[in-house]
C-alpha cells in the first residue's frame, strides 16, 4: 500500500500536485476515523465528570500526552496542550511575563536580552516582541548568512541574553538550524533555548533533551493531524517555575473569596477551558505514524534544488541539500510570486506565495516576499517534475518579449 492512499485526500484530488504541507499537511485517513468515532460514539467531557465514559475520554486524551512526549523524547508531564502552535507561544510569552521574582531563572527585566533567529515566524517574533515591549527588555536578531542561515551566536549571545529563540526547520529556508550547539552556548550564559518544531516535527524525530530545548511548540494541522490543537514542551522543573496565564476551569485545585486559588501542578495549570479533546484524541494515530516513518527526503529535496539552475529563479536559502528538509522558496525575477502561485495553480498545483508570516526574514533577502513549495511524505516525484517543469515555464509566459 503507498504511504499516499493513507490520506483521503488524494483520493479526492488525484491530479492536483499539493506542495504547500509547510502551511498544512493533508490529515492521515486514520485521523479523520478517529475524530468521527469518537464524536460520534464515545464523546464526553475530559477531567470532570465521574461517569466512565468521561473516564475513558480522559484517558485517551492523557495517552495522547504521553505519545506527543515519547515522540519529544519528554515525559507526558511536560507537555501542554493549546489551540495551535501560535497560542503555546502566546502561553510561553504571557507566562513569562507574569513572572515577579527577579532571583528566577525565568525572570526577563529591564536591560535583559531576547535573542532571535531572523527565521522566527510570526508565531514566535510576536508574542516575544510583546513580552520584551512589558518588560523593557531588548529583542534582538541573531545575524544570518547569505543563504539564511543562522550563524554568529557565540559572540551574539552574552550574560544579559535571557532567551535565546531559534526555529529548528524554518518554514522559508528549509534549513535545519544547529539547535544543539546554540543551546551550549545560551545554557553556557545562563539563557533559556525555546525552539519552534512547526516544520521540523514533519520532518524529523526532534529530541528536545538531546538537543538541549527548554521550550519548543509544535501544532497537529502540520503533522497530519487536525486544526485547532497545539503542544507546549517545557522542561519540567521550568514548567514548575512558570505561572499560568490563562485561568478558568480545569486548571484550579481549589478556589476560595477574596484573592485566594489553588492551582494545579504543570501541566494541567496551564490547561484553563474545555480542551480540543476529540481533536487530541485524534491526532493518536498521526503520532504513531510519524513515530514509525522510515523516509528518505534527499532524493526530493535534491531533485527541488534543480530549480536553481532555472535562469531567473532565485533560492531563498541553502543551495546545498545537506541539513535542508523538501521546503523551497524561490523568487522569479520579474515576476510577482502571487503570479508565480496563480500560474502553477492554473496548471494543477498548489504552491504557497507571500510573505509567508516571516517578513524579517524576506527583508534581510532582500524581497518583499517569496513563492514556496513544500513537500511532506506523500509527495511523489512527478510532482516535483510537474514543478520543475511550470517553473521553467513562468518567465517566458510573463515576460514574453522582455
Ligand atoms: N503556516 C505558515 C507557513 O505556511 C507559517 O509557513
Amino acid at each position: 500500500m503507498s504511504i499516499r492512499s493513507l490520506f483521503p485526500f488524494f483520493l479526492a484530488n488525484p491530479d492536483l500536485a499539493y506542495l504547500d504541507s509547510a502551511a498544512t499537511s493533508q490529515k492521515l485517513g486514520a485521523v479523520i476515523e478517529k475524530e468521527r468515532i469518537f464524536s460520534s460514539a464515545f464523546n464526553a467531557p475530559i477531567r470532570r465528570s465521574t461517569y466512565s465514559l468521561a473516564f475513558e475520554a480522559t484517558e485517551e486524551f492523557e495517552n495522547v500526552r504521553g505519545k506527543i512526549a515519547a515522540l519529544l523524547g519528554a515525559k507526558a508531564e511536560e507537555i501542554v496542550f493549546s489551540s495551535s502552535a501560535t497560542g503555546a507561544f502566546n502561553l510561553l510569552a504571557n507566562s513569562l511575563g507574569y513572572v515577579e521574582d527577579p532571583q528566577s531563572p525565568l525572570f526577563i527585566g529591564e536591560g535583559d536580552e531576547i535573542l532571535l533567529s531572523r527565521s522566527e515566524h510570526n508565531s514566535v517574533l510576536l508574542p516575544f516582541q510583546e513580552l520584551a515591549r512589558r518588560r523593557r527588555a531588548d529583542l534582538k536578531f541573531l545575524p544570518m548568512t547569505e543563504e539564511g542561515e543562522v550563524c554568529g551566536w557565540e559572540e551574539a549571545i552574552g550574560e544579559k541574553t535571557k532567551i535565546v529563540a531559534v526555529s529548528r526547520l524554518s518554514n522559508v529556508t528549509g534549513a535545519f538550524a544547529p539547535v544543539g550547539k546554540i543551546a551550549k552556548a545560551a545554557h553556557g550564559a545562563g539563557a533559556l533555548v525555546v525552539s519552534d518544531l512547526c516544520q521540523a516535527a514533519a520532518h524529523e524525530r526532534t529530541d528536545v533533551k538531546a538537543l538541549g530545548i527548554d521550550f519548543a511548540a509544535f501544532s497537529a494541522h502540520k503533522v497530519f493531524g487536525p486544526t485547532g490543537l497545539g503542544f507546549l514542551y517545557g522542561a519540567k522543573p521550568l514548567l514548575d517555575l512558570l505561572p499560568p496565564s490563562l485561568f478558568g476551569g480545569g486548571m484550579v485545585e481549589s478556589a476560595w473569596e477574596g484573592k485566594r486559588a489553588v492551582y494545579k501542578k504543570a501541566p494541567w495549570k496551564f490547561e484553563a477551558g474545555t480542551q480540543p479533546v476529540s481533536q487530541a484524541i485524534a491526532l493518536g494515530p498521526a503520532i504513531d505514524f510519524l513515530k514509525n516513518r522510515e523516509h528518505d527526503e534527499g532524493l526530493f529535496t535534491r531533485r527541488l534544488l534543480e530549480a536553481a539552475s532555472i535562469p531567473g529563479v532565485k533560492i531563498l536559502g541553502p543551495l546545498s541539500p545537506e541539513n535542508r528538509a523538501p521546503i523551497l522558496s524561490f523568487v522569479v525575477e520579474g515576476v510577482h510570486p502571487h503570479d508565480v502561485a496563480q500560474f502553477m495553480d492554473a496548471n494543477g498545483i498548489a504552491v504557497r506565495s507571500g510573505h509567508q508570516c516571516a517578513q524579517i526574514l524576506h527583508r534581510a533577502f532582500g524581497y518583499p516576499s517569496s513563492a514556496r513549495a513544500s513537500l511532506s511524505i506523500y509527495s511523489e516525484m512527478w510532482e516535483v517534475d510537474r514543478f520543475l517543469d511550470l517553473l521553467s515555464g513562468v518567465r517566458p509566459y510573463f515576460l514574453k518579449g522582455e
